[in-house]
């Protein structure tokens, strides 16, 4: 299928079925950076149906893509398997965080569990080529982020806390130099120091 009409596709199925995707300007910045950069190699986590990992993959970049949800990712193949790109995109079928990989990445776009964001980059920093970046997006969480205290429902309020300690993680870094990147719901840019 031509790739427009299967982007406009996905992008009426994620609506209907209430699948979060990227937005508009999110992926625009994505595309350009991976265009810009030269990215050759990416590593995403949480693939969702698909649509960010063929955007990269759209700009020229080879993507492995990692999704825990079986419905989703089997969407996520049927998609792929019916657009040309589908030779450049390997899906993975699993929780993230129980996967180890052996390749090297020459950037890693985290658009998973907002919680475990740290637990990710533990797992799959030795990945990362050594001029490589790692991309997170949607850490601003719908402006709640520096108000957990004022959140009534415990289960969101222990969400934004853990998104809270994250930010403070970025505060902290000796390992990596931290950019934010005010597009969409807010994306961080973590390059090696
Ligand atoms: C926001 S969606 C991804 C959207 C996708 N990147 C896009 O823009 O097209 C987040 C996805 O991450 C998946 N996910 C969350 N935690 C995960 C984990 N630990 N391992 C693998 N996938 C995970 C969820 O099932 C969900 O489908």
């Amino acid at each position: 299928m031509n790739l427009n009409d299967l982007f406009n596709d996905m992008e009426r199925y994620a609506k209907e079925a209430n699948v979060p995707i990227m937005l508009k300007e999110g992926i625009n910045y994505l595309q350009n950076f991976v265009k810009e950069k030269n990215i050759k190699n990416t590593l995403e986590i949480g693939t969702a149906i698909g649509y960010s990992a063929l955007k990269i993959a759209s700009m020229g970049s080879y993507v492995t893509s990692i999704e825990r949800d079986e419905n989703r990712y089997n969407k996520a193949v049927s998609y792929i398997n019916s657009s040309d790109l589908k030779d450049n995109i390997k899906l993975i079928l699993g929780d993230a965080l129980n996967i180890k990989l052996y390749d090297k990445f020459d950037l890693i776009f985290i658009d998973a569990a907002k919680a475990q964001n740290i637990n990710f980059i533990n797992n799959f920093k030795d990945n990362l080529e050594d001029n490589g970046y790692i991309i997170i997006d949607n850490v601003g969480f719908h402006g709640l982020v520096g108000k957990s205290s004022e959140i009534p429902s415990r289960n969101l309020r222990a969400l934004v806390r853990k998104i809270e300690n994250f930010l403070n993680y970025l505060d902290e870094q000796t390992e990596f130099k931290v950019t934010r990147i005010n597009v969409g719901d807010g994306l961080i840019l973590l390059e090696r120091m």
